[in-house]
C-alpha cells in the first residue's frame, strides 16, 4: 500500500478535478451544464448553443450564435483521404473503429494539431464537432455502398446529420427530438471516457489524441455502448408480450441488463426521464411503438424486482432507432454529442492542468530471485 492512501475501487466517490462545467446531484437525480438545468437546455436550446455555452461559459447572444453557427458550418467538410480510408476499411467493422481512425486522421490535416494553446482548443473544439458529425454519416453511407451525402450548409447540426446520414431531410420534430438528444448526451461530469479525455491531454498530449482516446472508452458496453446493447435487448424480446418471461429469465440468470444502473444517479437520472417522453413521441410517429411499449414494460418489471434505475441509454435506444439511425451507429451519434462535453473538459484541463496519475496497490508475489531461463 502506498503511503498515506487507500485502494478505490473504480475511482469510485473519489473527486479529480474542478469543473464549471457539469454539476451532477446524484442523491437528487438533478444534472445542469454552467448552472442551466438540463431540462431547459433540452426543450428550449439549440445544441450548438449548448456547445456555445461549454466553451466559452455563456449561452450567445442573437449575434454570437449566428457568427458561432457560420463558424460550425463552415468546418464540416473532412479531407477526401478520410473518405478514401473508409472505402478500404472492413465493411462490417464496428463503426467506433473507423470514428476513432477519422479522429486520429482529422488530427493529421488540422492545422493547429500541436497547439494547446486556449484559442487553438477553441478552434479545434469547433472543427471536430462539425467535422466528427460529417465522419460518422459519411462512413455508413460509404459501407452501406451509397455516396456520402454533403453537408447542407442552410441547416443546423442536428438537422443536418440526419440528413447527412440518410439523405432525406428531416422533419422539424424529428431534427427537435434528435437536437434534444445532443444536448442531453453533450457533458456528463468525470465519466469514463470524459476522464480518459482527461488523462490524455493532462499529459500535454493533444486534443485529437485525447478524443480518439474518449471514442475508445465511450465504445464499451457499461459506457456509450450501452445504448445499442439496450436495442439488441429490445430486440430480442421481440413483442410487449414476451417481456414478462423475457424479465424473469434475465433475473434469474442474474443478467445485467443493458440501460439499467448508475454509478452516481441513486434517485434517477434525469436525463432517462426527458427521453421517455422523446421516445414515445417518436416511436408512435415512425409507426414502431412497440418498441417503446417493450422498453417501459421491461423497466416495470426490473425496478420492481431490483429497484434498478433507467439510465440515459435505456430510452434513447428506442428514440434512436425510430429516428431511422442504424443501431451500431448510436454509439457513434454519442460521441457526436458528447464531444461537445469532451472538447470543453479537455480545454478546462489544459488551462489548468496537472499530470493525471494516480498509484497502484501491488499484491503480486514479494521480491524473490531471477532465474536464469535454462534453469526455469
Ligand atoms: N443489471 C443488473 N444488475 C445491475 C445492473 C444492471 N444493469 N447495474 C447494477 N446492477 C447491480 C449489480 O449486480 C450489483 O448488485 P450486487 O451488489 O447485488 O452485486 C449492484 O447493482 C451494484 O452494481 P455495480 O456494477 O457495482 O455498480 P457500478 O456503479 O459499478 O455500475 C454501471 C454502474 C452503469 C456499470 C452498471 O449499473 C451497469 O453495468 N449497467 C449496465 C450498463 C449500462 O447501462 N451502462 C450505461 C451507464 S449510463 C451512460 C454512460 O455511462 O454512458
Amino acid at each position: 500500500m502506498t503511503e498515506g492512501t487507500r485502494l478505490i475501487r473504480g475511482l469510485e466517490g473519489v473527486v479529480a478535478a474542478e469543473t464549471k462545467l457539469c454539476d451532477l446531484d446524484g442523491a437528487h437525480g438533478r444534472l445542469a451544464y454552467r448552472g442551466y438545468d438540463i431540462d431547459d437546455l433540452a426543450r428550449h436550446a439549440t445544441f450548438e448553443e449548448v456547445c456555445h455555452l461549454l466553451w466559452y461559459g455563456e449561452l450567445p447572444s442573437k449575434a454570437q450564435i449566428d457568427r458561432f453557427t457560420v463558424a460550425l458550418v463552415a468546418a464540416r467538410a473532412i479531407p477526401d483521404q478520410i473518405i478514401e480510408a473508409f472505402r478500404v476499411m472492413p465493411k462490417d467493422t464496428d463503426p467506433n473503429r473507423p470514428l476513432q481512425a477519422a479522429v486520429a486522421m482529422l488530427g493529421m490535416f488540422d492545422p493547429d494539431t500541436n497547439d494547446n494553446s486556449h484559442a487553438a482548443n477553441v478552434r479545434k473544439a469547433i472543427r471536430l464537432t462539425s467535422q466528427m458529425a460529417t465522419a460518422i454519416c459519411a462512413h455508413h453511407r460509404v459501407r452501406s455502398g451509397q455516396p456520402p451525402v454533403p453537408p447542407a450548409p442552410d441547416l443546423g447540426h442536428a438537422g443536418n446529420f440526419l440528413y447527412m446520414l440518410t439523405g432525406r431531410r428531416p422533419t422539424p420534430v424529428t431534427t427537435k427530438a434528435f437536437d434534444a438528444s445532443l444536448t442531453l448526451y453533450a457533458e456528463h461530469e468525470l465519466n469514463a471516457s470524459t476522464f480518459t479525455t482527461r488523462v490524455i491531454t493532462s499529459t500535454n498530449s493533444d486534443m485529437h489524441s485525447a478524443v480518439a482516446g474518449g471514442v475508445g472508452a465511450l465504445k464499451g458496453p457499461l459506457h456509450g455502448g450501452a445504448g445499442e446493447a439496450v436495442m439488441r435487448t429490445l430486440m430480442e424480446i421481440g413483442e410487449p408480450a414476451n417481456v414478462d418471461a423475457f424479465a424473469e429469465r434475465a433475473l434469474a440468470e442474474k443478467r445485467r441488463l443493458m440501460g439499467f444502473g448508475h454509478r452516481v444517479y441513486t434517485a434517477g437520472d434525469p436525463r432517462a426521464a426527458i427521453l421517455k417522453g422523446m421516445a414515445e413521441e417518436a416511436c408512435r410517429q415512425s409507426g414502431q411503438f412497440k418498441w417503446y411499449e417493450i422498453a417501459v414494460k421491461l423497466y416495470e418489471r426490473i425496478h420492481a424486482a431490483k429497484k434498478l434505475i433507467p439510465n440515459v441509454d435505456f430510452y434513447s435506444a428506442p428514440l434512436f432507432y425510430s429516428l431511422g439511425i442504424p443501431v451500431d451507429d448510436f454509439t457513434p451519434v454519442i460521441a457526436a454529442a458528447r464531444i461537445a462535453g469532451w472538447t470543453a473538459n479537455i480545454i478546462e484541463q489544459t488551462d489548468d492542468n496537472r499530470l493525471i496519475r494516480p498509484r497502484g496497490d501491488y499484491v503480486g508475489p514479494g521480491r524473490r530471485a531471477y532465474v536464469p531461463l535454462e534453469k526455469r
